[in-house]
């Protein structure tokens, strides 16, 4: 079943897990891995761009996002659209990217063709997506559920609609969860009602470094 989308009746809940990376994070970022491979790409379309952590790397992006809550502190140029229909003409951009977005829909593969049309030739994808096994250190209290688009399948769906695919994986201790309000945010971030992770942050001794695993799987149309 796809993740549900509260990003317009709780946006908190994204906001919270955003800075829960953001602060305990001790590895590399991922938007500027993301912005080094695209920055010579004149043009890139962010798919599910919410307020832009991609674009605050990457000035040359456009957004898209299907929530009007989260597009609204997107810089601009920015679209409210769906990314099974976006409203761009055939080959408009160099490069797209669906970073932690695809698990969301029901039909990953119609948003893949949907970035592939509006990609021109040469053009290059990217979708960014976890593992059902992340994060095993919390495994006594959580564990991801299974969504449509997880890492453990990406590479498959993606290589379906694009002409070669290339795979980063990675499975690295790359957050640090100091004290239990960090587990109990992490936690609700991952949509464990607040009341059910105040009581397992109890149960999980701190500090927690968490594995996290996932893959960036790349896409390229031929020239
Ligand atoms: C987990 S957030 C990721 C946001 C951003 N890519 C990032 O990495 O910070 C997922 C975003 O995808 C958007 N989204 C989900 N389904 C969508 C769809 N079908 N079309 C467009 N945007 C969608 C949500 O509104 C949300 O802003």
């Amino acid at each position: 079943m796809s993740i549900p989308r509260d990003y317009d009746s709780d946006p908190d809940r994204f906001r919270l897990g955003a800075r829960v990376t953001a602060d305990h994070l001790t590895g590399p970022s991922l938007y500027a891995h993301l912005a080094d491979r695209l920055r010579h790409v004149p043009r890139v379309l962010d798919i599910g761009c919410a307020d832009g952590a991609l674009r605050a790397e990457l000035p040359q992006v456009v957004g898209v996002d299907a929530a009007f809550t989260m597009l609204r502190h997107h810089p601009a140029p920015r679209l409210m659209a769906d990314a099974t229909a976006l409203p761009f003409a055939d080959g408009s951009f160099g490069a797209a990217a669906a970073v932690n977005m695809l698990y969301h829909l029901s039909d990953p593969p119609a948003a893949l063709r949907e970035a592939r049309r509006v990609l021109a030739p040469g053009g290059i994808f990217v979708a960014v997506t976890p593992a059902r096994s992340d994060s095993p250190e919390l495994a006594g209290v959580w564990r991801p559920g299974r969504s449509p688009f997880d890492a453990e399948e990406a590479p498959e769906l993606v290589s379906a609609v694009f002409d070669r695919v290339e795979v980063e994986r990675w499975d690295a201790p790359l957050i640090t969860l100091p004290d239990q309000e960090a587990v109990r945010n992490y936690l609700i971030a991952r949509f464990v009602p607040i009341m059910e992770a105040e009581n397992a942050s109890l149960r999980v001794s701190t500090p927690v470094t968490l594995t996290k695993r996932g893959v960036m799987v790349w896409g390229f149309v031929q020239l």
